[in-house]
């Protein structure tokens, strides 16, 4: 069994139609990381797609700011601007779908969870090596996979010590270690690689895997110029950061 997973796909159509493709030659499922709204000009054609595709999708804090259960001070004022838009554009069975997600789900020997499987209704970040390894001890599986951070990244425990590894990562799953994988963005990476990351989770093979596959960036910023939100949102998807 081979499993693509998704995360912080942010409204970018584009860069979902690729990674689907992508993933159509090298995995059986999808599981979906949550942040598949906000920032982007698709919303809701990104959430039917997902919907349909993903045998599992957790909540992230932009799916919970549009549905009203976050308050958009928590955004700095692009996010909170995207929310703003997304909001008025998704309809009542969108939202209702997004509200409904829940912030965990297990599949296999994996916990899915957007941000932290800490307390994932605070919506810490996982960034440092200390950060995932504290969040151990949170969950109960063998694997976890977060995204939330936008950068891929690898944290494992076991008898031989601890270990991280931030960028490309391609982690081979060694009997008796536990690891928390990051899995990039799909629709907004910020690790100064434009390309959209995902990763393929071979569970035969004990293989993560980040992919990075390259998709129509400028037809990403020119929807989001064209819809009226913020240049910031649509130039940075061209840096990759
Ligand atoms: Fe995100």
């Amino acid at each position: 069994m081979r499993y693509a997973v998704l995360s912080d796909i942010h409204g970018n159509l584009e860069a979902l139609s690729a990674v689907l493709a992508d993933a159509a030659e090298h995995v059986d499922d999808v599981l979906c990381l949550g942040d598949v709204v906000g920032y982007g000009a698709d919303p809701g054609p990104c959430v039917d797609l997902v919907g349909a595709r993903a045998r599992a999708v957790v909540a992230g804090n932009h799916e919970h700011a549009v549905v009203g259960r976050l308050d958009l001070s928590w955004f700095n004022r692009y996010a909170r601007a995207a929310a703003e838009w997304t909001r008025e554009r998704l309809d009542g069975d969108c939202a209702s779908y997004l509200g409904a997600l829940p912030l965990t789900a297990v599949v296999g020997d994996a916990t899915l969870v957007h941000a932290s499987p800490r307390q994932p209704q605070e919506w810490d970040y996982l960034v440092t090596e200390e950060d995932g390894l504290a969040a151990f001890a949170a969950f109960d599986t063998r694997l976890c996979f977060v995204g939330h951070s936008h950068v891929p990244a690898a944290w494992s425990l076991g008898s031989s010590g601890p270990d991280y590894a931030r960028g490309e990562v391609s982690v081979t799953l060694d009997a008796g270690r536990r690891y928390i994988v990051n899995v990039g963005s799909v629709g907004q990476p910020r690790d100064r690689d434009p390309r959209a990351a995902y990763a393929v989770w071979d569970v035969d093979a004990k293989r993560v895997t980040v992919r990075r596959v390259a998709y129509d960036v400028a037809t990403a910023r020119a929807k989001i110029e064209a819809a009226g939100l913020p240049r910031f949102l649509a130039d940075r998807l061209a840096a990759g950061a």
